[in-house]
């Protein structure tokens, strides 16, 4: 049981709690359930810019991957990515014109952070395999905010009765879900080799 000393201290609690459920509900009258709406249709504009320039911060470093890339397979499918990228960019234009808004993209530190990291395995290793296993490493990580990127957008888009919209962030999200397996398959070869290669340097 219980000793009164915790019971007065839990009561007190449970009217802390009540105060801040008061407050919540006293902000949610006041914020009424229109607001809500409109926060969301500009969280899901702003997504949409951060993505917008994602892609376009991404078209550009893609190239230079594929050219930093020993790997013919990896060369080749950072290539195919780059003309992938630029049908997503396409993609959000649409998406864009549709809402009758304009293409507009806002700073994602996110990306550019990520595309910084791939650049620094580039010059802080030489070419070969082993910089080919940091550059998917890189590659995949970009892959992955991506689809977290699209798929929260589909999502949001299909409960705002947006179907064709939703549709288009889902082919996008199709894509880089291939392209992240893709890597996948090609990593099972690159880390081979360089392991392969790491222990013909020690024999
Ligand atoms: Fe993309
Ligand atoms: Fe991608």
């Amino acid at each position: 049981m219980k000793s009164s000393t915790t019971g007065a201290k839990s009561g007190s609690r449970s009217s802390q709690t009540s105060k801040a459920a008061s407050n919540r509900s006293s902000s949610k009258s006041a914020s009424n359930g229109s607001g809500q709406k409109e926060n969301l249709s500009k969280i899901f504009e702003d997504t949409l810019k951060d993505i917008y320039w994602a892609e376009k911060h991404l078209v550009k470093a893609l190239p230079r991957m594929s050219k930093a890339a020993y790997d013919e397979n990896l060369s080749a499918a950072f290539e195919e990515h780059t003309e992938q990228t630029q049908g997503q960019i396409e993609r959000l234009d649409q998406i864009f014109e549709q809402l009758g808004k304009r293409a507009q993209g806002k700073k994602c530190p996110a990306m550019e952070g990520l595309v910084e990291e791939g650049k620094e395995a580039i010059e802080e290793y030489e070419k070969g395999y082993a910089r080919d296993a940091a550059l998917i490493i890189s590659a995949q990580k970009i892959e992955h905010y991506e689809i977290a990127a699209y798929g929260s957008l589909k999502a949001h888009a299909r409960m705002m009765g947006e179907e064709e919209i939703a549709n288009l962030l889902e082919a996008t999200e199709q894509e880089e879900g291939e392209t992240d397996k893709k890597l996948t398959e090609i990593s099972e070869t690159v880390n081979q080799q360089a392991y392969t290669e790491g222990e013909e340097e020690e024999a």
